[in-house]
């Protein structure tokens, strides 16, 4: 059992029981998007390591993606949705403004008894809910919940600007966290930061209060997603390594206690750079960018759910989840897997 020094180990954990995935069968190759902009495989392999993307059909929307997942995560978990408390979903491409996202999933599965609600934290959205709803779960409130993050971002992707049309994909990932009182297992401690100051690094401007659908728009483009992209990379690698220090420092671990660090899959080489700063050995940091690009708030729970299927993380594990994205947000989850 890991303990961070002085700490009081909760009464109760947090703790991952199911997991599950689920992304669009349609699929959008590096060629493929070279016939749409002025781009190339190379280009798009050798600067972010993406070579496909899932791309969402238009019945396939953020709530079907979500509601996929958290099936195969509820049946994993062998948990009955009429017992789930709490859904959160994390998403920046909501079903609709409102209501949210989670009350359709919670619609489709028939969780009659959860609250819900959608989590606006971009890429970061899917660590930051497990930080919420750990709370929940670490004073007894609750028993059990589902985190969902799933985004449709192809839906808001300006296929005219080869900056960003490449990076994007869609799909979603899920977990069933349930309460246990043995102390041990679960998420041991998050980290969750925010930086408001740099918004304009990373966003979509429009519909919201500030660009209402009915005005007319200075900027067209201002209804897809925007990047800095050299800002973000920056910012992102920066804030990575200091979250997964974080973790490491607060609980004392060495590199050695860590079984896989499963970052939000952005830019290969971001993550290839935080594991050199790190020195993390490349069969600790899980990649798995190039069949799926970067799907924000799914990307961790998708790269997870690839990691438990495949037997690369095992019960008793120490996982370490990182995150950055739009706001700007980062953060990170130790688990005691
Ligand atoms: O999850 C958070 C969201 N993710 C991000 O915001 C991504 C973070 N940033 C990145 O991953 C990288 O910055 C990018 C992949 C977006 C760009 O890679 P880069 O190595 O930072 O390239 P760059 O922006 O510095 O551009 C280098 C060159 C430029 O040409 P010049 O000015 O050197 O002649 C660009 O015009 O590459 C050109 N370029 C492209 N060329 C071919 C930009 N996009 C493309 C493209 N194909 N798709």
């Amino acid at each position: 059992m890991h303990k961070a020094i002085g700490e009081r180990i909760p009464p109760y954990r947090a703790v991952i029981t199911g997991n599950g995935s689920f992304v669009p069968a349609k699929t959008l190759t590096n060629d493929d998007v070279a016939r749409i902009v002025d781009t190339s495989d190379e280009w798009i392999t050798t600067r972010t390591g993406i070579k496909v993307r899932h791309i969402a059909t238009d019945d396939e929307t953020t709530a079907y993606l979500a509601t996929e997942a958290a099936k195969r995560a509820l049946a994993k978990a062998s948990v009955d949705a009429r017992d789930v408390e709490l859904i959160v979903v994390a998403t920046i491409t909501p079903e609709m403004v409102f209501p949210s996202t989670a009350s359709f999933v919670q619609r489709s599965i028939g969780a009659k008894k959860a609250w819900v609600f959608d989590l606006a934290a971009a890429c970061s959205g899917f660590v930051y809910g497990l930080s919420i709803v750990q709370q929940f779960i670490e004073n007894g409130r609750l028993k059990n919940a589902l985190v969902i993050g799933a985004e449709t971002l192809t839906k808001i992707t300006n296929w005219k600007d080869r900056t960003s049309c490449i990076l994007f994909g869609d799909g979603a990932g899920a977990v069933v966290l349930q309460r246990h009182d043995d102390g041990r297992r679960g998420i041991l401690y998050s980290t969750m930061s925010s930086d408001g100051e740099q918004w304009d690094a990373l966003n979509c401007q429009a519909h919201g209060s500030r660009y209402p659908v009915g005005r007319e728009l200075d900027d067209p483009d201002k209804i897809y997603m925007k990047i800095k992209g050299r800002q973000v990379y920056q910012q992102a690698v920066r804030r990575i390594v200091e979250a997964v220090t974080e973790c490491m420092d607060h609980y004392g671990l060495h590199i050695d206690d860590v079984g896989m660090v499963i970052s939000h899959q952005m830019n290969a080489r971001i993550i290839e750079s935080v594991a050199k700063r790190l020195e993390l050995p490349d069969e600790k940091v899980f990649i798995n960018i190039a069949e799926y690009g970067n799907t924000s708030a799914a990307s961790v729970p998708i790269a997870f759910d690839e990691c438990v299927r495949t037997g690369k993380v095992k019960r008793g594990d120490i996982v370490i989840f990182v995150a950055f994205g739009a706001g700007l947000t980062w953060g990170a989850n130790v688990i005691e897997y």
